[in-house]
């Protein structure tokens, strides 16, 4: 079986290698500190890293990566990077107390995965306090608080992308064999879709998108049934059981608002024994990959965690340096990074 790899419109490989070319480091490194203040020698650098949960599959790949990206800057550098990170088991409150050990602790810039987006303020009236750059990451803190300072950043992979690209796999299906998707020939995909939290801005826009390529696209959609899975893949385990019993052959296709809980429909469709169902994801998780790869999912849009977490690291670590954003990290507004995303399929 070939797996295909189709590149995003924003294909792009960020080279670190090259950028640190130019800055030599060596025992010691003059920093003009965040608020240009005294100069100082570092051998050094402190940063607090705070994730809304540590059993979300697709935030622990890109944590595997902040890892590797610390140890090759250490090696790069000459430098020490301590990086600090823990996990807010879905609590603003506790994320919160985390952001004041990291300041107290001296971190020199945060990189915050919110547990709640519309409550960023806390975290930045603290960071702001006490002159720590942050970089927010993956659920996207609303713009006004993004506004309110200059050392905000925020990296993601765009959520219109990824849809795009996921109804894009699901369109050139059914172009080229429409009965893959049109089991029961009846003209019509009957399709029912699995969203993440209603909260998270990936969800609305993602499944906003999906649906609105695929009506682009013409082709012949009807709506199920839909539910709110949370990512969570025994959530989206338990929903499809209750449709494949509520709704029996009729169920085409399956949309996902990532591979987790494409992952959950593919158990319930496992445990009833049911066939020829299509599921789509999101992330490109190692799971959901392997799940392309064994054929058990048509296809997913996989986020270039590397470039994910290296913009993430970068950006924390030049601005733990004083130093503004090395010019390779594609910033919009000069705050935002959208990490590339390709389509990952059977061919
Ligand atoms: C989404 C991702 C989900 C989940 C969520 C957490 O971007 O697709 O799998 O990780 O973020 O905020």
């Amino acid at each position: 079986m070939k797996i295909g790899k189709l590149c995003g419109p924003k294909m792009e490989v960020l080279k670190r290698g090259a950028a640190l070319g130019g800055i030599v480091l060596g025992a010691g490194v003059l920093s003009a500190g965040c608020s240009g203040a005294a100069e100082e020698t570092r051998d050094s650098i402190r940063i607090g890293v705070s994730l809304y949960r540590g059993d979300d599959t697709f935030i622990n790949n890109i944590r595997q990566e902040l890892e590797k990206c610390a140890k090759t800057w250490e090696q790069e550098t000459g430098l020490k990077v301590i990086l600090d990170i823990e996990e807010a088991k879905g609590s603003q409150y506790t994320q919160n107390n985390q952001v004041e050990r990291f300041i107290a602790l001296g971190c020199d810039a945060l990189c915050i995965n919110p547990v709640d987006r519309t409550a960023a303020s806390a975290v930045i009236d603290k960071a702001m306090a006490e002159n720590v750059p942050v970089v927010f990451f993956n659920r996207q803190p609303v713009e006004e608080d993004m506004n309110r300072w200059d050392q905000l950043y925020y990296v993601a992979a765009s959520a219109k992308e990824s849809a795009v690209l996921q109804g894009q796999i699901v369109a050139d299906s059914y172009r080229e064999d429409p009965s893959v998707l049109d089991a029961d020939g009846d003209g019509v995909i009957s399709y029912v879709l699995l969203e993440g939290e209603s909260s998270h801005q990936d969800s609305l826009i993602r499944t906003e998108w999906s649906i609105q390529t695929l009506k682009d696209a013409g082709l012949p959609i009807e709506r199920i049934t839909g539910g709110i899975a949370n990512w969570e893949r025994s959530q989206a385990s338990a929903l499809m059981e209750q449709w494949l019993a509520q709704y029996p052959d009729t169920i085409e296709l399956v949309i996902c608002n990532n591979d987790d809980m494409a992952l959950g429909a593919i158990d319930a469709m496992e445990r009833a024994d049911v066939l020829g169902i299509q599921v789509v994801g999101i992330d490109g998780t190692t799971p959901g990959i392997a799940a392309v790869e064994s054929g058990r999912m048509m296809g997913t849009v996989s986020s270039d965690k590397e470039a994910y977490a290296q913009a993430i690291f970068t950006i924390a670590a030049d601005k733990a340096l004083g130093r503004p954003v090395e010019d390779d990290i594609d910033l919009e507004n000069g705050k935002y990074y959208n990490c590339p995303q390709q389509i990952v399929k059977i061919e």
